[in-house]
């Protein structure tokens, strides 16, 4: 683990990302102790203002997205961890003027020259910053680590990621580069690998032998807001498929990790994306469904279409929704499909992962019946936390009445909860050095490969656009995608 001691340099420092999530976190870090006393966070940003006005626009942010109340000692103590630098980044001279200012802080605040530069604006910002640190020579220090946290989109398909990653490979060793995935910073998500290796009642099943398919659902209610303009180059598929439901499908899939060592863990999320059957459009015809949401209502409010967004235009043929099937080609999933699900303005907000298990033989119990229910295991990540086990038992009467048991351990968050908000988590693994919780490049390389297959057949396929309502669970054809292989979308 070794020393904590850092300046934190957020370039963005007054965008979206740093009010919303990154000083909360700060915020919470110090809250719990974590953070050390020899500290610092320097802010880069634009625009023209005092140290003073800065440290009180994020008072004021914390306030409103923190989920503790700020007590005012512990603010102090954060609040004078705070600097604003003014400055252009994409002015590469002010680099090195910048650099001094570092090196003069670390004299006064004992930092003793550690650095994490974190990239919280806009990825076509990502190449210019990281040049501007090259020259200045910030990337690789004596003496000190330097390291580099990076949001995505991480490139815009395989050939643009490769690009970026190899500039920034020419500044920091793989081993510094932390590529944010929020997901990874989930309560639930990291306890996929406790509930998975943990349990002998889960792992000696997990397999083609016994879970019939297993199920990812991310829906928001979420509309793309005042994100229209990113979101109409990114839609559903780079903007969720690629990162974050590939990274949890890994966790999922993975085999059993030689150790805990990250990069056991990294290769064994890398072999299984690996193996996911080739995409080819005569599958994926068949076996994905897009989708664009019109206008509808959500929680009572009647909200507009996508193409109705700001920054959207009246034509645009960007999914907004996805739906797919999935094989792993390997000795454990081969014969066990994956169904993937993600949309905004869907009429629940909730991410999931539904393992269903194969159903006994219908010889005694369900003979007559004919229906049996199945095992489910739910993994609940938000915005329930928790696991959702379901089982059949006899019902309380003189009938052999066979009902299905839902025993439901999941609890309400994140926000009432005690859950640590995502950053939290993940900004402390930065300082501590353990990248576990980051995608490997070779993990993004693989995700890329998948996303770009089935980008390229989204662009050549025309959708009738709109094609489901605001409110709705999304379009028909992604409940006909799993009603043709007899199953169906649980939600229970
Ligand atoms: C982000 C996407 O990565 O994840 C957003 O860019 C999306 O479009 C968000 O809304 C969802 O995250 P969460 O934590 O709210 O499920």
């Amino acid at each position: 683990d070794g020393n904590l001691s850092a300046i934190l340099v957020i370039f963005g420092g007054t965008g979206d990302l740093t009010h919303r999530k990154l000083m909360p976190a700060l915020y919470n870090l110090v809250l719990d102790g974590l953070l050390p006393e020899q500290f610092s966070i320097v802010s880069v940003g634009r625009r023209d203002k005092t140290e003073e006005e800065y440290r009180s626009e994020i008072h004021e942010a914390i306030q409103k997205h923190s989920r503790n109340k700020v007590d005012d000692k512990l603010w102090e103590k954060l609040n004078k961890m705070i600097h604003y630098y003014r400055f252009d980044f994409t002015n590469l001279e002010g680099f090195t003027a910048l650099n001094e200012y570092l090196d003069r802080l670390d004299e006064t605040a004992h930092t003793g020259g550690n650095r994490v530069f974190y990239l919280a604006v806009a990825p076509e910002y990502f190449e210019t910053i990281v040049q501007g640190l090259q020259q200045s020579n910030m990337g690789k220090k004596k003496d000190a680590w330097s390291r580099l946290i990076i949001e995505k989109p991480f490139g815009k398909d395989l050939k643009t990621a490769r690009q970026l990653n190899n500039k920034l490979l020419e500044v920091f060793d793989e081993s510094s580069i932390y590529r944010i995935d929020h997901y990874l910073g989930k309560e639930m998500i990291q306890n996929i690998m406790v509930l998975r290796f943990c349990n002998s009642i889960f792992e000696s099943i997990w397999n083609n032998k016994f879970i019939d398919n297993i199920q990812i659902s991310l829906t928001e209610k979420l509309g793309v807001g005042t994100r229209g303009g990113y979101y109409e180059h990114s839609g559903a598929m780079r903007d969720m498929l690629q990162n974050h439901i590939m990274q949890i499908l890994s966790m999922v899939a993975m085999e059993p990790p030689v150790n805990l060592k990250t990069d056991s863990i990294r290769t064994e999320k890398q072999k299984v994306i690996e193996a996911i059957e080739e995409i080819t459009p005569e599958f994926l015809r068949d076996n994905v469904v897009f989708g664009q949401y019109g206008k509808g209502v959500i929680d009572g409010t009647p909200v507009v279409g996508y193409r109705e967004e700001e920054n959207v235009p009246a034509n645009s043929n960007t999914e907004t929704f996805v739906a797919l099937k999935l094989h792993i080609n390997n000795f454990r999933w081969a014969g066990t499909p994956f169904y993937i699900r993600t949309g905004k303005r869907m009429g629940t907000k909730s991410a999931e992962i539904v393992v269903q298990f194969k159903d006994l033989p219908n010889i005694l119990y369900f003979k007559d019946r004919n229906i049996q229910e199945p095992n489910l295991l739910v993994l609940r990540i938000q915005p329930s936390v928790g696991v959702f086990f379901q089982f059949n038992t006899k019902n309380f009467s003189t009938h052999n009445d066979i009902v299905a048991t839902k025993m439901d351990t999941s609890y309400e968050s994140p926000t009432q909860g005690n859950t640590p908000e995502a950053y939290e988590r993940l900004i402390y693994d930065i300082l501590r050095g353990d990248a576990t919780l980051f995608s490997r490049w070779d993990e993004v390389e693989a995700a890329w490969s998948v996303a770009d297959q089935i980008i390229k057949y989204r662009e050549q396929k025309k959708v009738n656009f709109p094609n489901y309502d605001s409110g709705s669970m999304g379009p028909v054809r992604a409940f006909e995608l799993l009603a043709k292989d007899g199953r169906k979308w649980w939600n229970v």
